[in-house]
């Protein structure tokens, strides 16, 4: 029988008590910058979750269908390495999603290990709900334990509930939405969150050919462009603005050297938007940044490693090698 719980922290109980308010002044934050953004973390209300799901069908967007090659074609592989370094553990995965990376992991680390207990953790209480009625049909003997709220804050939860090591997945975008110097500081967190002897699994999009990384940040049908848009219709609908979303067009970019894939919305025209009692002015050409992908040579994801106090000890790639899930040791 599967246990399952849901903790809910209580930084996330607060935001949840006035997340319009939060969105209120994150925005206003943003669009009063000299040089104006939009957090990329409200891109997902529903019909963002939607439109995410598709970019991740278009024949452009490579990430998702590397990684899930990965640990489709190789969690045995990727089981036999963390039992060499630690036989008996729990996994916490940082940003679960639909788990349906993982499960294949999940799988593998079961048939060796048991007392695995799982605990996704996930800012959002629907996903972690979700996985709750799904998961238990599909790993009918996984202890589950979700975990809803902020990573740092669940992980300590983790470790409370669990004395045992801890191999912690990251996967996905989610390091790739830092900037490098966030990145760096993001995994000293995670480590001093973490025990000598614990394993950290975590995936990097991996520099390519330019072009390549481009295109799958502007596919052809246009759905990254309205995913982007997407934003500007939420502070509409939710914040009561009047962006006129014709005005705005979808400019993404990709920098070979740094690395950095970043979005940004140009306003067409001279333009003032009205959001509530505030308002905004907009120039000509003038750039809204949305969000970064940072993309990694192999060497960068090593020096990460061991500047946040971790040691690398085995890459796991795709066949075409676009994408790495990299097996760090905490030291
Ligand atoms: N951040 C994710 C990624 O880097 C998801 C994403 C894909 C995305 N395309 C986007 C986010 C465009 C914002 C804008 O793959």
């Amino acid at each position: 029988m599967a246990t399952t719980t849901v903790i809910n922290s209580l930084s996330a109980r607060v935001e949840q008590q006035e997340p319009r308010e939060v969105f209120y002044q994150d925005v206003i934050r943003g669009l009063s910058a000299t040089d104006k953004y939009l957090d990329s973390k409200y891109f997902y209300d529903a019909e963002g979750d939607h439109l995410f799901q598709q970019i991740m069908h278009c024949p452009e967007y490579y990430p998702t269908n590397c990684e899930m090659e990965i640990l489709r074609e190789q969690s045995a592989k990727i089981s036999q390495t963390i039992r060499t370094y630690t036989p008996h553990f729990d996994v916490v995965e940082l940003g679960a999603g639909d788990a349906t990376k993982s499960i294949h992991l999940l799988q593998q680390l079961q048939k060796t290990n048991k007392a695995v207990t799982y605990y996704p953790v996930d800012i959002s209480g629907n996903v972690i709900n979700q996985l709750e009625k799904t998961l238990p049909g599909k790993l009918p003997s996984l202890q589950l334990h979700g975990l809803n709220g902020e990573y740092f804050e669940m992980l300590h939860q983790a470790n409370i509930l669990s004395a045992k090591s801890k191999v912690v997945l990251c996967m996905g975008g989610n390091i790739g939405n830092f900037t490098p110097p966030e990145a760096k500081k993001f995994c000293r967190q995670l480590r001093r969150h973490l025990q000598p002897g614990d394993l950290l699994l975590i995936g990097f999009d991996l520099k390519k050919h330019p072009q390549i990384i481009l295109n799958a940040y502007n596919d052809a049908a246009g759905i990254t462009r309205d995913f982007n848009l997407n934003l500007l219709r939420r502070i509409n609908n939710e914040l009561g603005a009047d962006f006129d979303l014709t005005k705005f067009e979808h400019y993404p970019t990709y920098d070979p050297g740094t690395g950095a894939c970043k979005s940004y919305l140009v306003s067409l025209e001279d333009q003032r938007v009205n959001i509530g009692t505030q308002s905004f002015d907009f120039a000509t050409h003038e750039p809204v940044y949305m969000e970064i992908s940072q993309k990694y040579s192999l060497a960068e994801t090593e020096t990460l490693a061991m500047h946040s106090g971790f040691k690398p000890v085995a890459n796991f790639f795709d066949t075409k090698k676009w994408f790495v899930d990299c097996l760090w040791l905490c030291s």
